[in-house]
């Protein structure tokens, strides 16, 4: 990508003072992946989730079915439509996030919202158009309110998003905030502790890599740069995989 094109994607990200160091800069205009110098080391992660067989062979068009028509938790009476995911079937990244808000309730898509916005400059920034990725979230039902999802929402509706990335076979997962990293994890870390590790979901061992929500960066957008780096991080972890 040329130096114009990353400028404007990480001012798009509200990194408009951040410059590429030299060595970066190498890094981000080569075609080729990383020199093995650079590249992150794989911390073997010991949270490991199960993979249910509950969705076992579903398709996309049956998986889809499934979840527009669950009634597993009390979400279902309070939604206006289940939320499944989206983007492109043979996506090497996916990007999973906590449950979807009022808007994505409204639309059936995750990430439309401000939060959607930014985690769109966020891609554009590591060269990744909306388009390329998958985006689905741990919940497909909006929490009354935005609430965090409960325990047993969380565990109905995950081998819906387990047998997604059993289709979809991801390079890489981006599990984006705290929720979603302690849901796909089981565990209750910090999100700054499961930063800037490599760690694998699943039977598939998908390496997995956490940043923050980008709704919580809206807040706060002094970790932005933090995020940049994750997202650099992810780069990296898909490069060599
Ligand atoms: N926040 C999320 O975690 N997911 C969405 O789809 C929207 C906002």
């Amino acid at each position: 990508m040329n130096s114009d094109l990353r400028r404007e994607y990480l001012a798009g990200l509200g990194l408009v003072s951040w410059t590429l160091r030299a060595a970066e800069a190498e890094v981000a205009n080569s075609p080729e992946p990383n020199p093995a110098s650079a590249v992150p080391a794989i911390v073997p992660a010991t949270e490991l989730a199960d993979t249910p067989a509950r969705e076992a062979g579903a398709d996309w068009t049956e998986l889809r079915a499934r979840v527009a028509a669950c009634v597993r938790c009390g979400l279902c009476a309070t939604r206006t439509q289940t939320v499944f995911g989206v983007g492109n079937l043979n996506a090497e990244w996916l990007i999973v996030g906590e449950a979807p808000g009022a808007e994505e309730d409204r639309q059936g898509e995750p990430f439309v919202g401000r939060a959607g916005q930014l985690l769109n400059a966020m891609l554009h920034a590591v060269g990744l158009a909306r388009e390329q990725v998958y985006i689905a979230n741990v919940l497909k039902c909006r929490p009354p309110g935005n609430r965090d999802p409960g325990v047993s929402e969380a565990a109905e509706c995950l081998p819906y998003l387990e047998r997604q990335i059993a289709l979809l076979k991801p390079k890489i997962m981006l599990a984006v905030g705290r929720i979603a990293a302690q849901n796909l994890l089981r565990t209750d870390k910090t999100l700054g502790s499961l930063r800037q590790r490599v760690h694998r979901f699943g039977a598939t061992q998908v390496p997995m890599v956490v940043t923050y929500h980008p709704a919580y960066l809206l807040r706060t957008p002094t970790d932005k740069r933090k995020a940049w780096e994750d997202l650099k991080f992810a780069r990296e972890v898909c490069f060599r995989v």
